[in-house]
């Protein structure tokens, strides 16, 4: 694919051009790892003024570490000059694991004669049927966090080679390794606990039980093709247009997303969103036991939802006419990783857009509802997520989380309980938990300078306006700074936010704005005073409103791997950015909505868990002067009675 635009995610060309340039510095060990090479995004202004044609200059941005020394580098490099224009050592933080690191991980941790001798204790001898998941530990200011880059083996046991481990935890045994040089620190045994025995199988070849037989195919049929156009990394439907890219770490980006609202006739694309992406998420478990209470992964931040998509696959992942998009990655030993099929994008029926049946005209208008759906897949340990981006024929755009995968489990006592977690068998449980999801907004509704808006619905009280005690209004108040800003969800007052533009009105002279509609959510259980309190503060808002700043990306901060939290520039997040109380009306900002799902894990979610869904929306409110769904025309009847 040619580099067409500015906000072009990087070549597999580019990315081997940076790395040359990177391991040809004289100030780094050519063996660096490398974490990260991705865009650097340039600035807006040069976005907004680019028109097509125009030279662009490159620039990537790499996170590298030297293992042998510990060190953290960034570099910007210029690669239309084809040189290192920065190279910043970053002091005290730790790049997030990377993808070379899980297998040698597992390995140095199966051949550890202290572990083996700890597994013996137990009974088991079978080391080849020894699984260990390396999980992000956290910071808990264990000495050996500061000294190390660690990674903290849990191990299960399977009963035959690729079945479900999970069945069969290792209880109260942990290993903490340093990734660095792949040699055990430590083996944390609490004691022997029986590892579970019932087998709890998901895997097709592996089941028993036989396959209900009563379905018949369902086709995707486009006989005329798809509705949308791909042009390098800018895709068009209908009204809708936007750009995409991807990255290691929030994995698919929408870029410039905008509605051509076509207004006397002409092209006019309005801006909504300069940028959006799951910029982090954390999955803090509410269970004390020593295998779990540092389980508390940010996968975006300390794994990555770009290095872990999935190659999609036809008429399984995604159904009909498919377009996929490849993501290009770097591997730690600077090889392009190319995931192909990591991003999905395709159009789906989506039961009804409008209705009506006029009685005494004798007519019904009906028109169905289609939406354009782009999406990827990351699997982080034993869970799937998939992030869905659906834009809708009302001017509506919403994300759809999907969760599936594998529940965390624990062996128990046979006869006690816990109230940390569910019972799946009589020796097995599934850790209560949450997941927190972190999008983050740079928006631009009807150009960059918005504000935020919060509308609750108030009952107004029985007296001479509301005689009959019926009356109700919408009361809404303008977020002047930041500290303001930081607001929860409240479904008893109809709570919303608006992302409005004072400087551009409707037809009845109210700004323009996109209203943000929450969907499922909670609050984090976790105490203030937990680590995992200070580490992920963002968790604890629901709505965050910045001014924009090009380095404020994170919310839980650029380098939150085993980081004991706010305090550096590198680890700062957004309750330290936003201490300041810098004004946000009227100005270029970016809006943070924070999404939490809890999970008290239930039978049904056992041996793999059927999809939970939750998201928002983004709703035009006021955007548009009346329904932009009134000029979808009506669909052919063809299978109708
Ligand atoms: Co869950």
């Amino acid at each position: 694919m040619t580099t067409l635009h500015p906000l072009d995610p990087l070549s597999a060309d580019e990315i081997s051009q940076a790395v040359a340039l990177a391991k040809s510095h004289p100030d780094l060990n050519p063996n660096v790892a490398f974490n990260a090479v991705q865009l650097h995004e340039p600035a807006k202004a040069i976005v907004h003024s680019f028109t097509a044609g125009d030279t662009i200059t490159r620039r990537a941005f790499l996170i590298v570490l030297d293992k042998p020394t510990s060190r953290t580098f960034e570099l910007i490099i210029n690669l239309t000059e084809n040189k290192v224009e920065t190279l910043t050592h970053i002091p005290g933080v730790k790049p997030s694991i990377m993808d070379d690191e899980f297998d040698p991980a597992e390995q140095a941790i199966k051949e550890n004669p202290e572990f083996q001798a700890a597994l013996a204790k137990r009974g088991i001898t079978d080391f080849d049927l020894v699984s260990v998941d390396t999980w992000a530990p956290g910071y808990y200011g264990d000495p050996a966090e500061d000294e190390y880059r660690l990674c903290r083996g849990v191990p299960y046991i399977n009963t035959v080679k690729g079945d479900n481990f999970y069945a069969r935890p290792v209880e109260n045994l942990l290993v903490l390794l340093d990734l660095n040089t792949m040699q055990v620190v430590r083996i944390d045994d609490h004691g022997p606990l029986e590892v579970p025995e019932e087998p709890a199988d998901f895997r097709h070849d592996l089941l028993t039980q036989p396959d209900r037989t009563d379905i018949r195919p369902l086709d995707i049929v486009q006989p005329e093709g798809v509705s949308f156009e791909v042009d390098g990394w800018q895709i068009k439907w209908q009204k809708w247009q936007f750009r995409i890219s991807f990255n290691y770490r929030e994995g698919l980006v929408l870029h410039q997303v905008g509605y051509d609202d076509g207004r006397d006739g002409q092209s006019n694309v309005r801006p909504i969103l300069y940028r959006a992406s799951l910029a982090e998420m954390t999955v803090p478990y509410g269970d004390p036991g020593v295998s779990h209470y540092r389980k508390n992964a940010f996968d975006a931040g300390e794994y990555g939802l770009g290095m872990l998509a999935n190659s999609l696959t036809l008429g399984c992942d995604c159904l009909g006419e498919i377009h996929y998009f490849d993501g290009d990655l770097v591997r730690p030993n600077g090889e392009v990783n190319t995931i192909k099929n990591a991003i999905c994008l395709h159009e789906e029926d989506y039961s009804i857009l409008w209705k009506h049946v006029d009685l005494r005209a004798g007519k019904t208008e009906v028109r169905r509802s289609r939406r354009l759906v782009i999406s990827f897949i990351a699997t982080v340990g034993n869970y799937e997520y998939g992030f869905y981006w659906n834009f809708y024929q009302d001017g509506n755009l919403q994300l759809d989380v999907k969760l599936t995968g594998i529940l965390q489990t624990g062996a128990y006592e046979p006869g006690t309980e816990t109230p940390f977690g569910a019972p799946l068998n009589n020796q097995l449980y599934a850790p209560n938990h949450q997941h927190f999801f972190c999008v983050r907004m740079d928006t631009a509704v009807d150009g960059d300078q918005n504000s935020v808006v919060e509308t609750d619905t108030v009952a107004d009280p029985m007296g001479p306006t509301n005689p009959h005690g019926n009356a109700f209004y919408g009361r809404s108040t303008v977020f002047k700074s930041e500290l303001e800003a930081q607001r929860l969800i409240d479904p008893f007052k109809a709570r919303y936010w608006s992302i409005v533009n004072p400087n551009k009105q409707n037809k009845v002279g109210r700004p323009t704005g996109y209203k943000i509609v929450a969907g499922e959510n909670c609050l984090p259980f976790a105490q203030p005073g937990s680590w995992i309190h200070k580490r992920a503060g963002y968790m604890f808002k629901h709505l965050w409103v910045t001014p924009f700043d090009a380095d404020e990306l994170y919310p839980g901060g650029r380098y939150p791997y085993q980081s004991p939290g706010p305090g550096t520039p590198a680890t700062d997040g957004l309750p330290e950015w936003t201490a300041a109380d810098r004004p946000i009306e009227n100005s270029d900002l970016v809006v943070w909505y924070v999404m939490g799902h809890n999970h008290l894990p239930r039978l049904e979610d056992w041996p793999v868990m059927p999809t939970a869904q939750m998201g928002f929306l983004l709703k035009p409110s006021g955007f548009f002067d009346q329904s932009p769904a009134l000029d979808v025309p009506p669909s052919q009847a063809k299978h109708c009675c």
